[in-house]
């Protein structure tokens, strides 16, 4: 049950630091004594079955969940129940989700700025400023008035990255953000978020593509029943992994 291939990143420049964590719904005992330390600009894929745990360990980042036993400090601001606390996590995480989450009623670039000129106050000229250059960096700046609905799976994911990167988060949280889209659109999303890493966004992201976990990720991260069963950088991971729950699973999805 305990981790065995290490890997951790050094507590002292953690970005993210998770110690203890425990959460419960109801009497489901969901996460377990979770420890995690992400050091700032690292990259970190999650994988593991279906029900393992992982969204609800990434939404407990940016209190999306609550947990009930631990401590999660983000960027050095510790997390409790006090609202200022919590916006002030959140203004420092970005995340982007499987199902895209876009507001349907607005354009693109609305979905852009409504949370610069809400949130962060910014004048409207200074909110679209910057989230057209964002657009541009997902390459999806000629589609800023459409509306969601008009848009592909691949190209609404594009601009939900956009957006999160709006806020100029230090960290992004992504969950399984290609495994709703068709898979000629996996691509264009993976490529997006290959120049994030590689521009040293400090990452973590629930997926199970093998291939992005290969290119980018410094940590692979394998959860079961709500625990950190493994981790090691991609080479350890793949080709030496220790717990017979990670074989069978990588068995599992990489059919060999
Ligand atoms: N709001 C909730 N109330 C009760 N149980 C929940 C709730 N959300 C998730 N669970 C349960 O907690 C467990 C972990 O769920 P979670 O969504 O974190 O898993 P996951 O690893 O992300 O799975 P998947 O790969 O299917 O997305 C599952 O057994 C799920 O049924
Ligand atoms: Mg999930």
């Amino acid at each position: 049950m305990a981790t065995t291939n290490t890997a951790s990143a050094p507590a002292d420049d953690a970005m993210i630091s998770v110690e203890g964590l425990n959460k419960w719904y109801g009497d489901f005992h969901v996460l377990r004594d979770i420890d995690l330390s992400v050091a700032k600009g690292e990259r970190i894929v999650i994988c593991g079955p279906s029900g393992s745990g992982k969204s609800t360990l990434i939404r407990c980042l940016n209190h999306l969940e609550e947990h009930q036993q631990g401590r999660i400090v983000v960027d050095g601001v510790t997390m409790t129940q006090d609202v200022k606390r919590i916006e002030q996590i959140r203004r420092n995480v970005g995340m982007v989700f499987q199902h895209f989450n876009l507001f349907p009623h607005l354009s693109v670039l609305d979905n852009c700025c409504i949370s610069q000129t809400w949130v962060q106050k910014k004048p409207r000229a200074e909110a679209e400023k910057t989230a057209m250059e964002f657009l541009e960096r997902v390459r999806i700046a000629d589609q800023a008035h459409k509306y969601p609905g008009q848009l592909s799976g691949g190209q609404q994911q594009r601009v939900a990255i956009a957006r999160a990167l709006c806020m100029r988060p230090e960290v992004m949280l992504f969950d399984e953000p290609t495994s709703a889209l068709d898979p000629e659109m996996i691509k264009e999303v993976l490529d997006v978020m290959v120049e994030l890493a590689q521009d040293g966004m400090t990452m973590l992201c629930v997926t199970h593509e093998m291939g992005f976990a290969k290119t980018v990720a410094d940590r692979v991260i394998f959860m079961d029943q709500g625990q950190i069963i493994e981790q090691a950088p991609p080479e350890t991971f793949f080709n030496h992994p220790e717990s017979d729950r990670t074989k069978l699973f990588l068995s599992q999805i990489l059919g060999h």
